[in-house]
């Protein structure tokens, strides 16, 4: 059983995120850290990639599918790196996925004692995880929800460790700029939850500007919309840039087979190490920017 996520810009995610899996862990096999990956949205393992777009309006769940044509999800693509992790941390919080998860220890036994499918929420989950020594420990995370249910306490916890690498996947088009509406008329519950995701009320100030409506009779206050895709993915990226000690600065939209932008795929890297962050960073951008 798999489920169904997108058509070719899910892969186009999976692949640059394998990529980086993959260049990451060479890179550090020499290295005394523990390496862990944690996908915090992980899914079954496997996904299909039929173009589901248009249920992706403002956060559903997908519905099950029985499918054939399923490839690898990010969780194998993470087991499928050599050499591998020393951990593998993988959260869900659908049940029926969990015990999926679960089935990937008997598919890949040599990693059995590595794989850790965790039943959770992943922000409450990641918040703890975060804690604690990180002197001995490195850390790629890959956060990959359907809307905005990542918060932005998470991702300050994250880049607190200061030891975590981030790929995120921002819900640009899917959620973020639908709720943006032109009147600037937003629901409590919406603000509420724009302002969890971006940790931060400004949002409001960057993407509206107010404006009169005169008639004859007298003059109404309101307000006009003045993001588009660009200042709202630029508006995030900054948004990472004030916690993370460096940020891909050229984060990738994805787009659906319309040519619609659905998610923007975005890299940070907490470890200040010049070297470090030079070296992660210059990665992330070239497979950011390769076709
Ligand atoms: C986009 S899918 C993940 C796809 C997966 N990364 C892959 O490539 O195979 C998002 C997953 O996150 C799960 N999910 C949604 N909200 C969650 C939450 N708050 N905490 C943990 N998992 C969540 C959903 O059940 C779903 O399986």
């Amino acid at each position: 059983m798999t489920h169904s996520f997108g058509g070719k810009w899910a892969q186009e995610k999976l692949n640059k995120v394998g990529s980086y899996l993959q260049t990451y862990a060479t890179a550090l096999k020499n290295q005394k850290f523990h390496l862990i990956y944690v996908d915090a949205f992980a899914g079954t393992g496997y996904v299909s990639l039929k173009e589901k777009d248009k249920s992706q309006l403002l956060l559903p769940e997908f519905t099950e599918n029985d499918v054939k044509d399923f490839v690898a999800g990010s969780a194998i693509n993470a087991l499928e790196v050599k050499p591998p992790f020393d951990e593998y941390v993988f959260i869900e919080k659908n049940e029926k996925r969990i015990s999926e998860l679960n089935n990937l220890k008997s598919d890949y036994p040599n990693l059995a004692d590595k794989i850790f499918p965790i039943s959770a929420d992943a922000n409450d989950y990641l918040r703890n995880f975060c804690q604690g020594d990180w002197r001995f420990k490195r850390a790629i995370v890959f956060l990959d929800p359907y809307g905005m249910q990542v918060k932005w306490n998470t991702i300050e916890a994250i880049a607190k460790t200061q030891a975590i690498d981030l790929w995120i996947l921002f819900p640009l088009g899917v959620a973020v700029n639908r709720l943006l509406r032109k009147d600037g008329k937003i629901s409590e519950p919406v603000k509420q939850r724009l302002d969890e995701m971006f940790g931060t009320q400004d949002w409001f100030e960057a993407f509206f500007k107010e404006k009169e409506r005169r008639s004859l009779f007298d003059i109404q206050r309101g307000f006009e919309k003045t993001a588009n895709l660009d200042s709202i993915a630029e508006y995030f990226n900054k948004r990472l840039e004030s916690v993370f000690a460096g940020v891909a600065r050229n984060p990738l939209k994805l787009h659906n087979s319309k040519n619609n932008p659905l998610y923007l795929l975005c890299f940070a890297i907490g470890n200040p190490n010049p070297k470090a962050k030079g070296l992660a960073l210059k990665l992330a951008n070239h497979i950011l920017q390769m076709r």
